[in-house]
């Protein structure tokens, strides 16, 4: 191969910064890779849009076909989001024998061991780095640096814009919707931000994390989840007298009676380290038998960090292509186990 194809899907706050990183790190790139990577076609809604892009206007299609059936794009990178036509893309892109890059945590939360299978039935990577934790590199983490250890809990924020909004609230006096606002201006929130704000994304995060922490199936259903609508800014100011800080948590753990997953808005002692976690960052604790615990703090949404992640996600499936070893990635086998959902 001297150059790898990319069919992008979807060109908003994450395939934008894709396709900015894959031009302005061209360069170093393909110095790391030995060919140079290029986008061959988007697909988008709307071909018609203005889109501030060194990309020629042409390679823009509403078309999934045209990028599907082109036997040049060895790699699709799905950013449109939502679940069904993602999920759909996802499935034609791997039964077509192309690798897969996605940061789709709805579709990996509710569809990822199924597609995980049809990717290794097909001969085909499927990463999702991206899907939890923006630009902060916890699922390789997972599945590889940590994978010598017994992982017994995981707990942090995981979602960028509930947390930019509790410190918007409690740092800046400003009102929820004010909050909400800026961050879906920003790039944050998701399309429909009720998923942030009432805990679904972060609980999305949580099966992903907590089903590869503990090489078992966890499933939305099973997970505890209590958004952050009905916090008031009268209890974040009566946390601060009291020394606390209200954060939405994600938490994991497993021990002799199973496993149990959360989701839900806690108080922190001011001088614990997520009370410091502020903005679109993210956070996450890993304890492990070995290793102790460990910390990952990061940007946790927007256009470049989400960028980042999908972009390295790129670059390991490119030296799959290129080493023809795609498709060989091992993936831990998901055992079954007790999944508790406490009441709380
Ligand atoms: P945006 O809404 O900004 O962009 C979506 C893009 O997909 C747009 O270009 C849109 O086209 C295109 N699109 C949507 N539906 C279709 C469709 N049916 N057919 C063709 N094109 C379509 O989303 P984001 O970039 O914010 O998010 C993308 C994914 O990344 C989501 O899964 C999200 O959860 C995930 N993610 C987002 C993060 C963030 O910080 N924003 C962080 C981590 C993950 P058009 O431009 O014409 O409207
Ligand atoms: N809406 C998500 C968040 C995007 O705010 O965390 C990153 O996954």
């Amino acid at each position: 191969k001297n150059e790898i194809n990319i069919g992008l899907l979807g060109f908003g706050v994450v395939g934008s910064g894709v396709a900015k990183i894959l031009h302005d790190h061209q360069d170093d790139l393909s110095y790391k890779l030995g060919v140079p990577v290029k986008i061959k076609k988007v697909l988008v809604k709307d071909t018609e849009k203005e889109r501030d892009t060194e990309l020629q206007r042409d390679i823009f299609t509403a078309d999934l076909d045209e990028i599907i059936d082109d036997p040049s794009i060895d790699l699709i990178v799905e950013v449109i989001g939502g679940t069904s036509e993602a999920k759909q893309a996802i499935e034609r892109s791997l039964l077509s024998g192309k690798g897969v890059v996605t940061a789709n945590k709805d579709v990996m939360a509710e569809s990822g061991l199924e597609l995980l299978k049809l990717a290794d039935e097909n001969k085909s990577d499927l990463f999702y780095e991206a899907s939890v934790g923006g630009g902060i590199p916890l699922i390789r983490t997972l599945e590889d640096g940590l994978s010598s250890d017994r992982i017994r809990a995981l707990t942090g924020i995981v979602n960028g814009t509930t947390n930019f909004i509790l410190t918007k609230m409690k740092h800046e006096n400003k009102s929820y919707e004010e909050a909400l606002a800026e961050a879906t201006e920003l790039g944050f929130a998701e399309a429909d931000p009720s998923a942030d704000v009432d805990g679904i994304d972060a609980a999305r995060k949580m099966v992903i994390l907590s089903s590869l922490a503990f090489s078992t199936e966890v499933r939305m259903e099973d997970v505890f989840v209590r958004g952050m609508k009905d916090i008031k800014p009268g209890d974040l100011e009566l946390a601060e007298q009291f020394g606390y800080t209200v954060k939405l948590a994600g938490s994991a753990k497993k021990d002799d009676n199973g496993i149990e997953v959360a989701v839900e808005p806690v108080f922190l002692p001011n001088s614990h380290p997520l009370s410091s976690v502020n903005n679109e960052f993210n956070a996450v604790y890993v304890y492990g038998d070995a290793v102790g615990e460990t910390m990952f703090y990061g940007p946790g949404a927007g256009s470049l960090p989400t960028a980042t992640s999908v972009t390295s996600d790129i670059m390991a499936a490119c030296r799959n292509l290129l080493l023809g070893v795609n498709g060989k990635r091992l993936h831990a086998p998901q055992h079954t186990c007790k999944v508790k959902k406490d009441s709380q």
